[in-house]
């Protein structure tokens, strides 16, 4: 099942586009390493693609076809699947703000609150009004107090699913706010002594205040569940949203969530993550009154938790995976290794990673390079990294992905999703996702049959942001070769 056929890092070199005085690119011509390449222009002229070709069902590209000018990993050149003749699905995605599990039983949602609390669907009220509730919460208020300038209160999602004997395909395409694609994540930087993180969301105080770039890729979750979590296909991922998590109102300080004996102690966890009510013992579901272990165990072994997958553009798509994860007492990886690791060694506090100089002409990346975010630039361990050395005459300003990604090292249950791929197009993303039906890990996935319904609910994670600044749906129905909201045709 391991269809890596091989990375190619390609410098494409348009000379018609030089511009003079154009700046080079990365460390190369301060190292004088490839200085061939200085002579050009980065503005326009230069674009590097980390060539990727992952061959497969979805994904297959034929290794001639990877040279200079194709995408990386064009998605769909040889699906199983005739998407055209699929119907689709829109789906309206909108802006939660802080909407959590505690405000909607609460006295600020006084229509709400009770039905809520009984369990009656979000869209026995709400249906259609996903992109005007959006557009208010988006704009700043009691649900949103920190605003970010100009984002959508709503994006539109278009669905489309269809399975085989094996697996389940999805086809999902939104539009990006930016017109480039966020294909970057934060960095490490050098600033002559050490190494320190550089970049990060749009919400992050040094990123609002201009002293760093947005740098965070576009993600695309799917948390889905096959009736045994109670109250998700009427509720959806508001289950799982609570106050306490990470920028939620009342986030408690770090050191009040190490000192918790499960979420502190035992996971080693010093913020607030998804999770579900199920998992605490009071009836506001508080995040620190976590249930004793062996009853959140029985919940594992029960089913009882959310799968919950997320297609990372930075540090998942340029391996061709999506991670796998789940939501029960936390946020959690499933067992194994997924798609990426830290590019930080924590003993040494510098890189483990850098480029490989011989594949690429360069070990590390400079600002101009990262700041239009629209290449991915990543670092893949069996690809184009190399290990790193401390001793290479690193210079202040040099820049290194955060993340070391793999394909070859991902494996167990983390690695389900291997068939995951997303290309961007004149402003829309398309990702195409294959899934085994079954993974053959019931112990944190939730097996899918043909003719059952399961409950899905998306979000998109658009323009560099995390956390709440990212737009969900209502949860939705998926049937599997019957009838439902999103209906998986059958193809051979
Ligand atoms: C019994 C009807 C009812 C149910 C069920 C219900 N709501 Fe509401 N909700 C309302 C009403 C009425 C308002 C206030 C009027 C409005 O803003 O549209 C409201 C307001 C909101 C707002 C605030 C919008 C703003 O502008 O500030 C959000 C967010 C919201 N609801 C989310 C949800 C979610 C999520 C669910 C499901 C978990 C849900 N509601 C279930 C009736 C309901």
């Amino acid at each position: 099942m391991d269809r890596l056929i091989g990375i190619r890092i390609d410098a494409q070199v348009s000379v018609t586009a030089s511009l003079p005085g154009a700046s080079c690119i990365g460390s190369v011509c301060r190292a004088g390493l490839r200085p061939r390449l200085c002579m050009h222009a980065l503005t326009v002229g230069l674009i590097f693609w980390a060539l990727i070709g992952i061959a497969g069902p979805i994904g297959a590209v034929p290794a001639s076809a990877t040279e200079h000018s194709v995408p990386p990993m064009a998605a769909d050149v040889s699906a199983p699947v005739d998407w055209a003749a699929i119907p689709a699905r829109m789906v309206m995605l909108f802006y939660p703000g802080q909407s959590s599990y505690q405000w909607l039983r609460g006295t600020d949602h006084p229509a709400g609150m009770a039905a809520v609390a009984g369990g009656t669907p979000c869209s026995a009220c709400h249906r259609g009004q996903e992109a005007a509730l959006g557009e208010r919460i988006v704009a700043g208020g009691s649900l949103e107090p920190d605003p970010i300038a100009g984002k959508r209160g709503a994006i539109e999602l278009r669905v489309q699913a269809a399975y085989d004997n094996e697996r389940l395909y999805l086809r999902l395409q939104w539009p990006t706010q930016s017109d480039r694609p966020g294909q970057v994540h934060d960095f490490l930087r050098y600033d002559g002594q050490s190494w320190a993180p550089f970049g990060g969301p749009r919400s992050k105080p040094v990123v609002r205040s201009g002293a760093m770039p947005a740098l965070y890729e576009d993600r695309l979750g799917i948390a889905l569940d096959d009736g045994t979590v109670p109250s998700f296909e009427q509720q959806g991922c508001w289950l799982a949203c609570h106050d306490g998590m990470r920028d939620m109102q009342r986030q408690p300080p770090a050191e009040q969530v190490r000192a918790h004996g499960l979420l502190g102690r035992l996971l080693g966890q010093e913020d607030v993550r998804k999770y579900l009510p199920d998992t605490r013992d009071d009836t506001t579901a508080s995040w620190n009154r976590t249930r004793p272990t062996e009853a959140i165990a029985a919940l594992k072994a029960a089913g009882a938790f959310l799968e919950l997958m997320q297609w990372r553009a930075a540090r998942s798509n340029p391996v061709g995976m999506a991670d796998d994860g789940h939501v029960l007492e936390y946020r959690l990886s499933d067992a194994g290794v997924g798609p990426f690791v830290s590019n930080l060694d924590r003993g040494t506090k510098a890189p483990r990673y850098m480029f490989d100089q011989t594949r690429t002409g360069f070990r590390s990346l400079a600002l101009e390079q990262i700041t239009d975010r629209s290449e991915p630039y990543a670092l893949v361990r069996e690809g184009n990294a190399a290990p790193y050395d401390p001793d290479a005459g690193w210079q202040a300003g040099d820049l290194l992905p955060s993340r070391v990604l793999s394909r070859a090292d991902a494996q167990g249950s983390a690695a389900d999703n291997r068939d995951v791929v997303g290309s961007w197009d004149q402003g829309t993303w398309t990702v195409v996702w294959a899934r085994p039906l079954d993974t053959g890990n019931p112990e944190d996935d939730k097996p899918m049959r043909p003719g059952e319904r399961y409950t899905v609910s998306f979000s998109v994670h658009d323009d560099n942001v995390t956390t709440r600044f990212h737009h969900v749906s209502f949860p939705l129905r998926l049937g599997i070769g019957v009838n439902a909201d999103i209906t998986a045709v059958r193809v051979e």
